[in-house]
């Protein structure tokens, strides 16, 4: 989809297609639709009038002019209350109306964009781009039958009125290309098969990252692993031929910025290894690096950004399979930290290897260190497929991360990390276990990553839930979801305002 600024007023615009936005009752017509309005001799109100059209929020119709404005076409979207209106609702309707005019065939729309209230022409315009591009995504790449009938838009021209809004609204449209760029690579990646999606194809990726935006990239076979003392991430990778891989990303490298570590899990397919999952919906397990997905899009969109942060993005990649050199139950395994596990479920491997990440993140003196991941199951038994599991020692990087949720609609939920709760991980053999009871499995899995972040102001996000969905929401098809990218990129941009 290609997009331009234009200066024009959609009443006086030539085009296909204009698309308006309306709240809910005819007295609240304001701003471009009420231009569009008088000119097209109260068109608009005289529907909303009539009650055919309400302006309901998502609801949408196209309506032919027939001469009465320069556009041949307008397509109309619902706002729903002006009083309840916020970015989620407008990422939403920018989704929805991409969503109806890509699957009515048309292939260009022009789309006036002018600030109200506090949202300037530049948020406006993020928000937009960023709804309409996520809400239209689709994975088909594998789709060889009727290629003919994808449906695509291929153009979109935002329109402003002033030289300087033109620019403000350009400022807004680049960001939001990028963040959704991100977004749409993360989902590919998640959604992408596992014989595709290989750790060797994720190293690849993050080479390729590297290349096209001068950043450092280091690639750790398992035999490097395993010399440097990554007992755990080594034990993961072994029950697979699938050559794992520890994958390290680092932009704006030796330029005195503040330090920010992501640590991503990577499992490209968790079968459970000897502890096998049930086959129903093992498939799903394809899903298992929407952690690393979402390290590796954050990354890049954070360096077309230009974000002034020294970011280390560390993604530890395998395979989870049962072979006869896989782990074993009754293992006991010596972490990078140091630190000894007896492995009780090789289905808890997520942590082992986030925790050698975690280890390996430190050495680089982080001042914050988050994690990804998409750890329990416990975690969607708890909050669902809607809430991304919060979980952190550092009140202030909490607040951050609460801040920037509320910003990206990205929903998190904070769950506590009590001492008492590490009870539940004492070995007998081994410094600890790597599972503890089913009851508060998200709370034990996020306790035994705790231990290997020292002091370290550190958040876990469990994306388990909202990484790959199975019923769509406004701007989010069914599948891969892209889970924790824009909430990762809203707070790195925030990181020196607070
Ligand atoms: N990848 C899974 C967690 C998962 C489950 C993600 C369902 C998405 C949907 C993880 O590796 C796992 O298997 N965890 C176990 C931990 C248990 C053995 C302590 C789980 O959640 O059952
Ligand atoms: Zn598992
Ligand atoms: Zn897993």
């Amino acid at each position: 989809m290609k997009f331009r600024v234009e200066k024009g007023k959609p009443e006086k615009f030539p085009c296909e297609l204009l698309l308006l936005f309306s709240f809910e009752s005819p007295e609240q017509l304001a701003g471009p639709v009420q231009n569009v309005d008088l000119e097209w001799k109260g068109f608009v109100s005289t529907l909303m009038k009539q009650g055919d059209f309400r302006g309901e929020l998502f609801e949408t119709r196209l309506y032919y002019t027939q001469g009465g404005l320069p556009a041949k076409r307008v397509v109309l979207t619902g706002l729903g209350k002006k009083e309840e209106f916020d970015l989620e609702k407008w990422r939403g309707a920018a989704s929805r109306a991409g969503q109806y005019i890509r699957n009515a065939g048309m292939k260009q729309f022009a789309f006036p964009i002018k600030k109200f209230n506090d949202l300037s022409e530049e948020k406006l315009a993020e928000s937009f781009v960023i709804g309409l591009l996520l809400g239209v995504y689709e994975f088909n790449q594998f789709k060889t039958l009727e290629r003919d009938k994808i449906k695509e838009i291929e153009e979109v021209v935002l329109l402003g009125e002033k030289d300087e809004e033109i620019k403000i609204i350009d400022n807004g449209l680049s960001t939001g290309q990028i963040i959704s760029e991100a977004v749409c690579m993360a989902r590919d990646l998640v959604n992408g098969p596992s014989n595709q999606i290989t750790p060797t194809v994720l190293a690849e990726k993050a080479a390729e990252i590297a290349k096209d935006h001068g950043m450092e990239v280091q690639v750790l076979e398992v035999s490097q692993a395993e010399a440097m003392g990554m007992g755990a991430f080594v034990a993961v990778a072994k029950g697979s031929q699938e050559p794992g891989k520890f994958i390290v990303l680092e932009y704006n490298k030796g330029k005195g910025l503040d330090t920010i570590a992501l640590v991503g899990k990577g499992i490209t397919f968790d079968s459970g290894g000897i502890s096998i999952k049930p086959s129903e919906n093992m498939d799903r397990m394809k899903d298992d690096m929407s952690g690393a997905a979402a390290v590796l899009s954050t990354m890049k969109a954070a360096s077309k950004l230009r974000l002034p942060l020294h970011l280390v993005g560390i993604m530890p990649a395998t395979e989870n399979l049962p072979s006869g050199k896989a782990y074993k139950p009754g293992d006991i395994l010596r972490t990078l930290s140091g630190q000894t596990v007896e492995v009780i479920s090789t289905d808890a491997e997520g942590r082992l290897i986030l925790s050698d990440a975690l280890t390996y993140g430190l050495r680089y003196q982080p001042k914050a260190i988050i994690d990804l991941a998409t750890l329990t199951g416990a975690c969607v038994i708890a909050l669902g497929d809607y809430v991304i599991g919060l979980f952190g020692n550092d009140e202030s990087l909490l607040k951050r991360i609460e801040e920037a949720s509320a910003r990206t609609g990205e929903k998190v939920w904070k769950m506590p990390l009590w001492d008492e709760y590490f009870d539940y991980l004492k070995s007998d053999a081994a410094d600890f276990r790597n599972v503890g009871t089913r009851a508060a499995g998200a709370i034990i899995g996020a306790i035994f990553l705790s231990k290997f972040v020292e002091k370290v102001p550190w958040i876990h996000l469990d994306i388990a839930g909202p990484a790959s969905i199975e019923k769509e929401r406004p701007y989010i098809p069914r599948g891969g979801t892209g889970a924790g990218v824009r909430l990762l990129i809203q707070m790195l941009r925030d990181w020196r305002r607070f």
